[in-house]
């Protein structure tokens, strides 16, 4: 089959690592060649640009100094890893990608669409997910999840409305493609957020097993 590129979006907490390792499973049991990665980084200078996007003693970084570093970021990465994996046959997982860029640079930090969509074609040409999982869970239950885990880092400490408005954003992100975002409830338990994944692994692959 045509190697596939999956994308896990949500908020903080969300489960999105968690469950980037089930479907990746879940995958490699139908015998495809699963490559994971996380934006933004994957490659080392990546995770060195998400050191400094992350960093809570950074300072003042302008909105627009931090959407240009996460595209650097990405077009090192899709150049030195995602692209060569798909071109060689593996499928990619990833844990984050541009639609995180417009939740939280755009519905987030305030940016302009056009300006994220200017940038997004700029270093993606057309490459796009082929699917996006969507794992959608109230603020408060992902900060909870997520806070477990000791300091909060620099785009953690935003306030709560900042977090509702990057839910926001993906949720019409999901309504308005359909065909490519697909939302899962993930507030509930992580059997339960599996199997609604497995619901739409399975549909997927079907469809995709017609094209290949
Ligand atoms: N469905 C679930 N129910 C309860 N706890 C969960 C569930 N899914 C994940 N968790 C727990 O919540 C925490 C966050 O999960 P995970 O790290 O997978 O989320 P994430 O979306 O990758 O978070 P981050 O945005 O911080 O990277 C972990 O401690 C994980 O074990
Ligand atoms: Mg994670």
């Amino acid at each position: 089959m045509q190697s596939r590129f999956i994308t896990f979006e949500g908020g903080e907490g969300a489960g999105k690592s968690s469950n980037m390792a089930f479907v990746a499973d879940w995958l490699r049991a139908r015998g495809v060649e699963v490559v994971c990665s996380r934006e933004p980084g994957g490659t080392e200078l990546a995770e060195q640009i998400r050191e400094l996007l992350l960093a809570p003693a950074q300072g003042e970084m302008s909105d627009g100094a931090e959407l240009l570093l996460i595209f650097a970021a990405r077009a090192q990465h899709l150049a030195e890893k995602i692209q060569p994996a798909l071109a060689a046959g593996s499928w990619v997982l990833c844990d984050r990608f541009t639609d995180a860029t417009y939740a939280y640079q755009g519905g987030g930090r305030g940016l302009s669409v056009d300006k994220i969509r200017r940038l997004e074609q700029l270093v993606q040409g057309d490459l796009r997910p082929d699917l996006t999982l969507l794992l959608d869970l109230p603020v408060a239950v992902g900060m909870q999840r997520a806070g477990k885990r000791g300091d909060l880092d620099r785009i953690e400490q935003q306030s709560l409305d900042f977090f509702e408005r990057i839910r926001t954003t993906y949720l019409q992100r999901a309504a308005d493609a359909p065909e490519r975002i697909a939302v899962v409830d993930a507030s509930c338990e992580l059997v339960a957020v599996q199997q609604q994944l497995q619901r739409v692994l399975e549909q997927r692959w079907a469809l995709w097993e017609k094209e290949k």
